[in-house]
């Protein structure tokens, strides 16, 4: 069976504020992966809170689909041997101030005090959250 897997990259608002979009791109070309599409958007409440359904009911909800709609966020579909977890990997643990140096949250995250935890990226976390996330922002693409 082939590992070569797809994934869904996104630069969240603040990654895009702050002039980031092309630093995680190098990071993601760098580690060897494909570009297989890629589109700056503004994502409504209804994209949103299907993206992030399996966490409704959890206190983050409400203030990370706020902060998700706050600005542009750039999607990524990025494609590779063992993307899913490569790019989970290369984007470091939830948490900006405590994920490893190295990584994506960990050299460009920092904590601000807010409400709402501002992490510069979101990876899916599983071939199925891959392909549900994938047919959602890019609905040409789903399989
Ligand atoms: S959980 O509860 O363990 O499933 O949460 P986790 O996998 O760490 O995170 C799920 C997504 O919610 C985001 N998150 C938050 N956003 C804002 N504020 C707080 N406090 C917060 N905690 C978690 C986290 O970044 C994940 O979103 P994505 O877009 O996948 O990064």
């Amino acid at each position: 069976m082939s590992d070569i897997q797809r994934t869904l990259v996104l630069v969240k608002p603040d990654g895009i504020a702050r002039g980031l979009a092309g630093e995680v791109l190098r990071r993601v070309e760098a580690k060897g992966y494909t570009l297989a599409a890629v589109e700056l958007r503004t994502a409504d409440d209804a994209l949103l809170q299907a993206h992030y359904a399996e966490h409704e009911g959890k206190p983050f909800f409400g203030p990370l689909v706020e902060f998700m709609k706050s600005g542009p966020v750039l999607a990524v579909v990025a494609e590779g041997h063992r993307v899913i977890e490569g790019f989970r990997s290369l984007a470091g643990a939830t948490d900006p101030t405590t994920a490893a140096p190295g990584t994506i949250r960990g050299d460009l995250g920092r904590e601000w005090g807010l409400k709402v935890t501002q992490n510069l990226v979101h990876g899916s976390d599983s071939p199925e959250s891959a392909e549900r996330e994938i047919a959602l922002w890019f609905p040409a693409l789903a399989r």
